[in-house]
């Protein structure tokens, strides 16, 4: 039987916390004066903190210190974790378990390919750790979506080939990671945003366990 290497990132493909890193963000720049949009949010998914600070601070036409950075960097991870205090299970987004079901049942390996350094907790507290054969997560790479190093390491470890790879994703930068990585990329959300995606997703309610056959079959 083939065995494939099957990569989710975690925010906004996992589970719904892309809205908690976007409240956390626009607090900050209401903070200092400007609005931001959940356009300006799009350019942020997939993105590290650091790299989604300085992103937000060219949008305001800001410029700061790295002692004002450190502390809006920390306050905008406070805030986040506000939110992820009472997670649970109820926080996973609509068809991922059948999907991770049935991989499981068909003994695909399954990994995280994540920029997320609060990965783990997630994953804890939504009950979903033990699926996973591998975890890579903002704490293990230096480069950032769509940088392919975070979907690499996630199929070296798992002692998979990138092109026995499929990557699940929800944003732009982690798309063009996959792709560039020689991965399959399965965008998770809009047309208008992931058309750089090989299949496209609204969400997983509508992927069907033909399409994931078909993924392992060929
Ligand atoms: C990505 C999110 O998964 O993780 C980004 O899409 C976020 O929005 C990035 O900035 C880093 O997450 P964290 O939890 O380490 O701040
Ligand atoms: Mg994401």
């Amino acid at each position: 039987m083939n065995t494939k290497a099957f990569i989710f990132d975690l925010d906004g493909v996992i589970v719904d916390t892309a809205k908690y890193h976007f409240l956390a963000w626009e607090k900050i720049a209401n903070e200092l004066g400007f609005e931001f949009t959940h356009e300006n949010n799009e350019l942020l998914k997939g993105v590290s903190r650091v790299r989604s600070l300085d992103i937000i601070l060219e949008i305001g036409k800001v410029t700061a210190s790295q002692e004002a950075k450190n502390r809006w960097l920390i306050q905008k991870n406070e805030d986040y974790l506000s939110y992820l205090v009472d997670m649970d299970e109820s926080e996973i987004l609509q068809g991922v378990m059948p999907i991770l079901n049935y991989l499981k049942e068909r003994n695909q390996l399954i990994a995280l390919g994540s920029a997320s350094k609060n990965a783990r907790p997630i994953l804890e507290k939504t009950g979903t750790l033990d699926f996973f054969d591998a975890i890579v997560d903002g704490n293990d790479v230096s480069n950032a979506k769509p940088d392919p190093e975070v979907f690499l390491l996630a199929a070296k470890l798992l002692n998979t080939k990138p092109e026995d790879s499929i990557v699940f994703e929800d944003s732009v930068a982690g798309v063009q990671a996959a792709n560039i990585g020689g991965m399959i990329s399965v965008g998770i959300g809009e047309a208008s945003t992931l058309h750089e995606a090989k299949y496209l997703f609204k969400d997983f309610t509508q992927m069907d366990k033909t399409f994931i056959d078909n993924l392992i079959n060929n």
